[in-house]
């Protein structure tokens, strides 16, 4: 359990998870849980300041949220609301909340009113804010004092003698100007939170806790080739060594060369690790069905049963490794319940049953991001810690109808060129993904002086911040041209390429 640094209660803000960002960039712990989390659980972290954030609800609202009982009362530690947050506060010492008919949205100007405010500390009289709500606060309860403003609203609020600090405005979304700067003020100088956040301390504490939830016995985990499953593997495997053995199962499913090279990268980290070539077990089972969910079914039972087989061979195995993320974790404790966005066929993979494995995560207190940072210091080669995302059931999603050897050796010539092109155009960090997929349809061309009569590759690539949502990438026609004529020229059985300019929604990223 951390102590002395910061807590975030979650009121339901689609930022709350960015206020958590914003404070570990600063070196300092975050920490979100539920607003109805008990006192007792608050008190128990010992928080150098609390956070609540925004949210959704009106304080008048019949089931709104509301402040943990003795809150105020029990806790001595700064506290910072942020627009629900705020309002809350207001409400429950006493002030009034006008409840507006019209949202305030986008971007306002800030006046700061008081240059005594430790809140506002080093930043200019005017700022640009971003704003997102409806009722704001109209007066304030006993010993508060505006800070700031805007046209429309009073924006900062401060009673300095309580340590209690508010602001209408979101400092967590990289619109607000100086937002990075209040954070530093309040976390820094008002609350002087421990600021111990550094990658090289976490990559320290988590080889402690790993050795500590594991003292004796073997664990296996599941590689995939992803960022996730490879720094978590190299953090057990500094903690435990050799007691850990990695599993990469080659579905046959892998782009061209992809199996191998993992492979090598993961020997040059010092992985324990067992190459598995399961490829005709998966490919065999994949005869005959087109339906994409009954593909990924099946890549998802094969997947099973040759981790199982393998895990059981290891012997004396009590443990094994996830690489659950923060995201994640909050996901599963929030109060709205898991949000339905997570797709149950993402997580590739299972327990073997009757082997009553404990789970280790070590990745359960970070962000992407973080688990970047670390794997860049724990020697993580960048092909693999800037890899785009690749889904679990590989190249059987990008054929469309059967799966077969001779689809697969197309799509992997069509792929490489596609990705070989965008890497060469340095446009590699600007896409999420960019990939080939194979149609099953045949269209008439022309070739020298015959007549062809071959199948289409239809060309996807996309920006997205998570996946969520994406948008078809604007890439340059010089770059669509060169890929286009590579792939006529050079993948045998394929006359035509198409590029896809769907967004998601409607679409999705993949085709199946
Ligand atoms: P969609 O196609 O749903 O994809 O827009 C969103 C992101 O998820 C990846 N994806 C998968 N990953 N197993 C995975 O491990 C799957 O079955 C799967 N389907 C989609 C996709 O590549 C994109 O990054």
């Amino acid at each position: 359990m951390h102590t002395n640094s910061i807590l975030t209660l979650d009121f339901g803000s689609q930022y709350t998870q960015l206020i958590a960002r914003r404070v570990r960039e600063l070196g300092v712990y975050c920490e979100i849980l539920p607003f109805n989390t008990s006192i007792d659980e608050i008190l128990r972290r010992r928080p150098a300041g609390l956070i609540l954030s925004g949210g959704p609800s009106s304080v008048y609202a019949d089931a709104a949220p509301k402040l943990p009982a003795g809150l105020l009362e029990q806790t001595n530690c700064p506290i910072l609301g942020i627009c629900y947050g705020l309002q809350a506060l207001m409400h429950e010492l006493g002030g009034k909340v006008f409840r507006a008919a019209n949202r305030e949205f986008g971007l306002a100007r800030l006046k700061v009113e008081n240059t005594n405010s430790l809140l506002f500390d080093g930043i200019p009289p005017e700022s640009t804010v971003w704003m997102s709500h409806g009722d704001h606060v109209e007066s304030l309860p006993g010993g508060f004092i505006a800070t700031a403003t805007t046209k429309q609203s009073l924006s900062a609020v401060e009673a300095l003698s309580k340590r209690i600090f508010g602001v209408q405005f979101h400092p967590e979304v990289a619109h607000s100007e100086y937002g990075k700067q209040i954070f530093a003020n309040f976390v820094q100088k008002i609350c002087r939170a421990k600021d111990d956040w550094t990658p090289q301390n976490i990559i320290n504490e988590q080889i402690e806790s790993i050795r500590e939830q594991a003292p004796t016995g073997n664990i296996v985990t599941g590689l995939s080739g992803g960022v996730d499953s490879t720094i978590a593997a190299t953090l057990v495997g500094r903690a435990v060594g050799a007691r850990q053995t990695c599993l990469f199962v080659n579905n046959g499913l892998l782009r061209e060369g992809e199996f191998e090279e993992t492979l090598i990268a993961y020997q040059e980290l010092s992985l324990n690790v067992r190459g598995i070539d399961a490829s005709d077990a998966f490919l065999n089972n994949l005869v005959n069905i087109s339906d994409p969910e009954a593909k990924r079914k099946s890549i998802g039972r094969t997947f099973i049963e040759v981790f199982d087989h393998e895990a059981m061979s290891i012997g004396d195995v009590h443990y094994l490794v996830q690489g659950t993320l923060y995201p994640d974790v909050i996901e599963s404790i929030s109060v709205n319940g898991p949000s339905a966005t997570i797709k149950s066929h993402h997580n590739v993979g299972g327990l073997p049953e009757g082997m009553k494995l404990k789970v280790i995560e070590p990745l359960r207190e970070l962000f992407k991001d973080e688990v970047r940072e670390i794997g860049r210091q724990l020697g993580v080669p960048e092909s693999i810690i800037n890899r785009h995302p690749f889904p679990g059931p590989g190249l059987a999603i990008r054929i469309i109808g059967e799966v077969t050897r001779a689809r697969l050796k197309i799509l992997r010539a069509a792929n490489k060129i596609v990705e070989d092109e965008v890497r060469h155009a340095n446009l590699n960090q600007h896409v999420w993904q960019a990939f080939a997929v194979l149609l099953p349809i045949q269209t008439v061309g022309v070739m020298g002086d015959a007549r062809t009569y071959e199948q289409v590759i239809a060309v996807r690539a996309v920006t997205s911040l998570d996946g969520m949502t994406a948008d078809w990438a604007r890439l340059p026609q010089e770059l669509l041209e060169a890929v286009a004529s590579r792939i006529i020229s050079e993948v045998r059985g394929i006359n035509r390429v198409v590029y896809d300019i769907t967004s998601k929604p409607p679409g999705t990223i993949e085709w199946e």
